[in-house]
């Protein structure tokens, strides 16, 4: 979260920084803030609320030059305010600092500067960084800031420019996100490629603990003692219309929309002609793990974490293997008991997200093997794995994860037949039988796309749309869809949404139904169906008001519901992925109904890069 970009050229960094921090805006965006550097000045413009804000204010305070470093703010330390706003200043304003992470020692560096008569000017952890840089300078901007890292705690990933040493600008990071892109005559700092794919493809992934000087024709990598460090310059093949919502009026929608192609890609070329095999690109994991291991452990958050839940079922099911399931959050601070034999297997769209990357390292700490599923090529999570799986998702910008969760479902079912294949608890057929029903989803998603009819009835329908509050039940399979489809409707249509699993439900969450409480069932054809139609009317006894997502054809459920949705029939285990669409789509059309921001809502970051 937090988004940084920093230029140093020829052409005016203001364009440049403002171009970027919109590709970026999806990262935070509660203040935002710009530093240039003009005649051997360093001015700077900062402001509350989104980037338009900021925007608007640069129209009657201009600022231009060629060195610059922009900001997008999620705040952590501090309430959102312009004196919070980053780039934060040393005390005689030469030094400007854009930070994205938490420096966990900031009180105590905080004491020690101010001891000296540093004085602050925000209640942020950032400043610490301005003032130690200060201390430390003595006319080289790259040494001072090496030798103030020295002292910091915590996550960072920062852009510095200094008026007394204008040639560079300098970026470091370390557990938080950082690539340097080269251009010609020109370079660039940013806290994900998205933001400079426009200038540059060329970059650098900046590992932890890496420095670097950046200069308009070069760079200089060091540790944070001095010592050189050498890095692999890499080609960011991502299509800069990935970034941009292609006639769509919202990324979300444009990714919902996406997502037949998505599937296609995550599958593509790892299915063998029969059928009846999965194919890895390039041998993914010691072959004798995949097939002796006695536990997988799964880390992830939000949207992850319940396509980890799928995973979960998916790999009993089909391979046997027993599977334990953590939010990373929670993995990281108990008492781990990892077995030998033991695969962990982080999930994340972003490879970013600090506590599945501190729940790895944990694990890794343990000696387990780390299988990751990844999005984002070069992430700092698909780095320290021992191997991982890309979904192939593409760019994916909105804040609600849509593409990517299917694109996991899709991976993680790929997985478990090759798992179940390699360790005899599948036979060939019931694998042709799944992988041939997998090539089918995307088509069967298509379906669902150009039949959405039912769904923009339900969210202009009042009873869903000014709902206060809504329940999301299902069993199996469908729990952990249950569980998506409430994150979706909360995350951006701001209605109380809570999932439970459909025969829990008599243990509390019941006491919630009246009339005017909108049910919504995810009843796919399933093993389970009979027991989630009598769920139905437990709640039809108590006149809620029910939705259900069904099979096509299951024309019985009718009668026990006021609304259905109908997804297309498919083999159990994947209907979580075509019973996600109509829940994404109900989402989104019940925001936008709402009139909310939908691809910027309250609160949320993309990428949560601080634990
Ligand atoms: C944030 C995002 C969610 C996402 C979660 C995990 O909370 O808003 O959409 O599911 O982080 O992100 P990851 O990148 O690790 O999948």
């Amino acid at each position: 979260m937090c988004g940084i970009v920093g230029y140093i050229g020829e052409k005016n960094a203001v364009d440049i920084i403002l171009d970027g921090l919109h590709r970026l805006e999806y990262r935070g965006y509660d203040s935002a803030g710009i530093s240039v550097l003009t005649d051997g000045e360093l001015d700077s413009v900062r402001s509350v609320g989104k980037l338009a804000a900021l925007e608007s204010k640069l129209k009657t305070t201009p600022l231009s030059g060629p060195s610059g470093i922009g900001h997008t703010r999620w705040a952590t330390h501090g309430v959102p305010s312009e004196a919070n706003a980053h780039p934060h200043h040393d005390d005689p304003q030469a030094i400007a600092v854009v930070h994205n992470g938490i420096i966990e020692n900031y009180l105590e560096l905080g004491a020690k500067l101010r001891e000296k008569g540093f004085e602050f000017r925000s209640e942020t952890d950032t400043e610490t960084i301005a003032h130690l840089i200060r201390l430390y300078f003595e006319g080289d901007l790259f040494t001072a800031v090496k030798r103030a890292l020295q002292d910091v705690r915590g996550a960072y990933a920062i852009g510095v420019i200094c008026s007394d040493d204008p040639g560079v600008l300098v970026a470091a990071r370390s557990g938080s996100p950082l690539v340097v892109g080269l251009g010609k005559d020109e370079s660039f700092i940013a806290s994900d490629a998205a933001a400079i794919l426009n200038y540059t493809r060329e970059v650098l992934y900046l590992e932890d603990g890496q420095a670097c000087e950046v200069r308009r024709d070069g760079y200089t990598v060091h540790d944070l003692q001095g010592v050189p460090q050498q890095l692999d310059i890499q080609t960011v093949d991502w299509d800069q219309s990935q970034a941009e919502k292609g006639g769509y009026p919202h990324f979300m929608l444009k990714e919902i929309h996406e997502q037949p192609e998505v599937i296609r890609n995550t599958i593509g070329g790892r299915i063998s002609k029969d059928h009846s095999e999965v194919v890895w690109e390039d041998g993914l994991l010691d072959d004798s793990l995949l097939e002796t291991c006695d536990r997988i452990m799964i880390v992830a958050c939000g949207t992850a974490w319940h396509a980890g839940l799928v995973g979960k079922r998916l790999i009993e099911s089909l391979a046997k293997v027993p599977v334990e399931i953590d939010i990373a959050s929670e993995f990281r601070y108990r008492d781990l008991l990892i077995p030998p034999n033991t695969i962990v297997m982080a999930i994340t769209q972003s490879g970013e997200t600090a506590d599945t990357l501190q729940a790895l390292r944990a694990a890794k700490n343990r000696g387990a093997t780390i299988l990751s599923l990844v999005n984002a090529i070069g992430s700092t999570i698909a780095r320290e794995s021992d191997a991982v799986i890309y979904l192939r998702a593409g760019l994916e910008i909105g804040v609600a994860s849509t593409k990517a969760y299917t694109a996991m479902l899709a991976a993680l079912t790929l997985l478990a037949v090759d798992l179940g294949r390699r360790r005899k608890s599948l036979t060939a057929q019931e694998a042709t039988a799944l992988l041939t029903g997998l090539q089918q989803v995307p088509t069967k998603i298509q379906e669902i796309l150009d039949n959405q009819g039912s769904i923009l009835q339900c969210a202009a329908d009042n009873r869903f749309r000014d709902a206060n509050s809504a329940l999301f039940l299902g069993r199996g399979y469908s729990l952990p869809t249950a569980l998506e489809g409430a994150l979706k409707l909360k995350e951006i249509s701001y209605i109380h949404a809570e999932a439970y699993g459909a025969g829990e439900m008599k243990h509390g969450a019941i006491a919630l139904v009246t009339d005017k409480l909108p049910v919504i069932f995810i009843a796919p054809r399933s093993a389970t169906h009979e027991k989630i139609i009598s769920n139905i009317q437990e709640v039809r006894a108590r006149s809620g008001i029910i939705l259900a997502i069904a099979t096509q054809g299951d024309t019985g459920i009718a009668q026990h519901c006021d609304e259905v949705i109908y997804i297309p029939d498919c083999p159990e285990p994947l209907s979580p992925i075509l019973a996600a669409i109509p829940l994404q789509l109900l989402a989104y059309y019940i925001s936008v109904n709402r009139g909310c921001d939908v691809d910027q809502p309250r609160n949320l970051a993309k990428s949560v890069t601080v634990e």
